[in-house]
């Protein structure tokens, strides 16, 4: 009998097949599955991958595929995102341990007594949520439309935003709004170091700098582009510019090198050279032999409660339906 123990957070069995390439795409088909991965995953997850996108299009793409099986290969809060949009089809993640530590600087029960405290704000949180803190929340906002929605809202709305501090104040300081701020961040984003950067654009006097917005204010203050993971792939397309110096998790640059081959791509240095922290150890814990055995086994499955579910599927709606309004 196959052991499909679930304790480690993954199925743990070796694949003893030759090609593991191979047996995931007839696994695919054979089970009517969708694989989608964020561009932050490792490069061969996204090379196998029947859709590569920023948080936003990996919520869009959720919404809108027809595959009985949805295979996400990101982080937990993505996984639990599509299935509270497809609560009728199997959402699979290849390892449940992928979390996000900024989701994680937002205990749902806390948040929730902000939110008490504040009883006259609308409430918006950021897709890098658990799905218990969606349940607080009026409009859910990724870094690719978070501006744009909060323009949408009249100037004197009152606004709590959580959990991102880093985006939160960008927004703030780009819309003129003064949203009250959960004091969340994300572990990857908030060890750029300024003075590598400065130091490679010594060497790289031509080289722009383009910048996420959960990186802190010092390192925005000398981009070039500040945007979400495929606003700064769409920059790093369009741009003329040859060399770029990329200050987000480096699985981005697959996709930068992928579609620019001529151009330089290189990864903003984190404080401390000694560790890959501008790499999000959650993010790459999918590896191909994972995948294979989520969709051999269909394990393991997110699950979240009806209760949770119903209510927070309703910000994340609302941000769908601004998102196509405002044709993004
Ligand atoms: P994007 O929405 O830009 O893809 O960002 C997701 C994320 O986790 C950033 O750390
Ligand atoms: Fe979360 Fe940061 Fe990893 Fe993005 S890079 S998934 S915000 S821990």
């Amino acid at each position: 009998m196959i052991n499909t123990d679930l304790s480690k957070g993954y199925v743990d069995i070796p694949f003893e097949g030759s090609d593991v390439r191979e047996e995931i795409e007839r696994l695919k088909k054979e089970q009517n599955a969708v694989v989608l991965a964020h561009y932050y995953a490792e490069p061969e997850i996204q090379d196998i991958a029947d859709f590569v996108g920023d948080s936003l299009a990996l919520a869009q793409w959720a919404k809108k595929t027809s595959a009985d099986v949805i295979v996400m290969c990101g982080v937990h809060f993505m996984g639990e995102t599509a299935k509270i949009l497809c609560p009728d089809r199997k959402v699979l993640v290849p390892d449940l341990n992928a979390g996000c530590s900024l989701a994680d600087s937002c205990d749902a029960e806390a948040f929730g007594e902000f939110v008490r405290n504040n009883p006259d704000h609308t409430v918006i949180s950021y897709v890098n949520t658990t799905a218990a803190v969606k349940f607080h929340t009026d409009i859910v906002v990724t870094s690719s439309n978070a501006r744009q929605i909060v323009e949408s809202l009249p100037a004197e709305e009152k606004i709590i935003f959580g959990p991102d501090r880093n985006l939160g104040n960008y927004i703030n300081s780009i819309t003129g709004r003064s949203m009250r701020l959960w004091d969340g961040a994300c572990h990857v984003h908030e060890k750029f170091s300024l003075e590598k950067i400065l130091d490679l654009k010594k060497q790289y006097p031509d080289a722009k700098v383009l910048a996420h917005p959960e990186c802190k204010k010092v390192i925005l203050t000398v981009a070039d582009h500040i945007g979400s993971t495929a606003a700064l792939l769409n920059f790093a397309v369009n741009d003329d510019a040859s060399t770029f110096i990329v200050a987000t998790e480096s699985g981005i640059l697959h996709e930068m090198q992928k579609k620019c081959p001529q151009k330089t791509f290189i990864p903003a240095p984190p404080m401390d050279s000694t560790c890959a922290c501008n790499e999000c150890n959650f993010m790459r814990l999918n590896t191909l032999q994972k995948l294979y055995n989520t969709l051999r086994y269909e394990l393991p499955e997110i699950q979240v409660d009806e209760n949770i579910r119903e209510r927070a599927k309703l910000p994340i709606e609302r941000m769908l339906e601004i998102s196509a309004e405002l044709g993004l």
